[in-house]
């Protein structure tokens, strides 16, 4: 009987299936209920008693290697997919596994940096976690202003005052405090503000500032700057129109709209009936915010504006509710990578 075990033992061990299917086969051989060990298990019965522990033993110590080598070799099976030369069920449902597609603000936030770099913009970035001087003391923010105000802005400390930017003028500071004119260059970035999150205003968002500092810049070269923008960005037709406004960082300041392209300016309900829609704030750089970054202001002027890339998303898709750009809803998100 010692040299059955011993026989069926060396079987285990050197058995090397084909296919995954001959392990099942092989294990019913071995352990089923009228397999090999179950046969020897019957003969144990009519072994002498003195030779009845060792055998046991032995026995025991066969069952538990089978089982362990049936098991080993499934799992070795279960991570190599069997190569069997066959393309497999070709009526079998396709994997949906579709290539992903660009977010709506990333797609218009690459058309705008794109737009302005053909008129020779350059981009520059800042960090988002930025001090109070380059978010409010170099752009003339006075002391008491209330963007300055725990209610408006995220603190992360106060005195020295360290925040998260509130718009992307911070790194027109920046970049005037690191090179001298001419400058011309375009600043997307992510801004927060300490707002309730609705359909029309969020806590984070997106901007895209711009700046262009020379000798000799006029304000009429801003309003063909942007007149030139308005029209790649929402067709030939489209017209712009300058409201004189108030930035403590411009002087003149002035606020943008775009002709409505939705009613072609005949005035609908996106536009309010006033065929107009407002795209972003603009002016001529205050003569203090060159001084504060080191440009001298007798030599040089320039113009700035800034826009958020939500609103322009939302004017271009017909979005009505900012919150959809950030719930991440994939059927949302997908709708975008073919318009643009
Ligand atoms: N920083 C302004 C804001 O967040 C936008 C802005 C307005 C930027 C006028 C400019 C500008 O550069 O000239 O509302």
């Amino acid at each position: 009987m010692i040299e059955k075990i011993n026989d069926l033992l060396r079987r285990v061990e050197e058995f090397k299936p084909k296919a995954a299917a001959d392990i099942e086969e092989f294990r019913i051989k071995v352990l089923g209920k009228k397999g090999e060990l179950t046969a020897l298990m019957e003969e144990f019965k009519a072994v002498a008693p003195e030779m009845k522990r060792e055998l046991g033993q032995q026995l025991n110590r066969l069952k538990t290697r089978a089982l362990e080598r049936v098991n080993e070799l499934k799992a070795q099976a279960a991570r190599q997919p069997e190569n069997t030369g066959s393309i497999g069920d070709m009526t079998r449902p396709g994997s949906n596994d579709a290539p992903g597609t660009r977010h709506p603000i990333s797609l218009v936030r690459n058309e705008i940096v794109s737009i302005f770099s053909r008129l020779g913009y350059t981009v520059a970035e800042g960090p988002e976690i930025e001090d109070d001087w380059h978010v409010f003391s170099a752009l003339n923010f006075p002391p008491e202003h209330p963007a300055r105000d725990m209610q408006d802005t995220f603190f992360i400390e106060k005195n020295p005052d360290i925040l998260l930017r509130t718009h992307t003028s911070s790194i027109q500071v920046r970049t005037m405090e690191k090179q001298q004119p001419p400058i011309r260059v375009i600043c997307p970035g992510r801004v927060f503000r300490n707002e309730a999150i609705s359909a029309r205003a969020h806590c984070i968002f997106h901007q895209i500032e711009g700046l262009y500092i020379d000798e000799h810049v006029s304000f009429a070269d801003l309003k063909q700057s942007i007149l030139y923008f308005a029209k790649e960005c929402f067709g030939e037709n489209a017209r712009i129109r300058l409201r004189p406004s108030y930035f403590p960082f411009t002087e003149p300041s002035a606020e943008v709209d775009v002709s409505c392209n939705l009613c072609g300016g005949k005035g609908c309900n996106v536009c309010k009936g006033t065929g107009w829609l407002e795209i972003m704030g603009c002016g001529m750089v205050d003569p203090n915010v060159l001084e504060a970054s080191g440009i001298d202001s007798r030599k040089y002027s320039g113009f700035a504006f800034g826009m958020g890339v939500e609103r322009i998303a939302m004017l271009k898709f017909g979005v009505k509710d900012l919150r959809l750009y950030f719930e991440n809803d994939i059927r949302f998100l997908q709708q975008f990578e073919s318009v643009l």
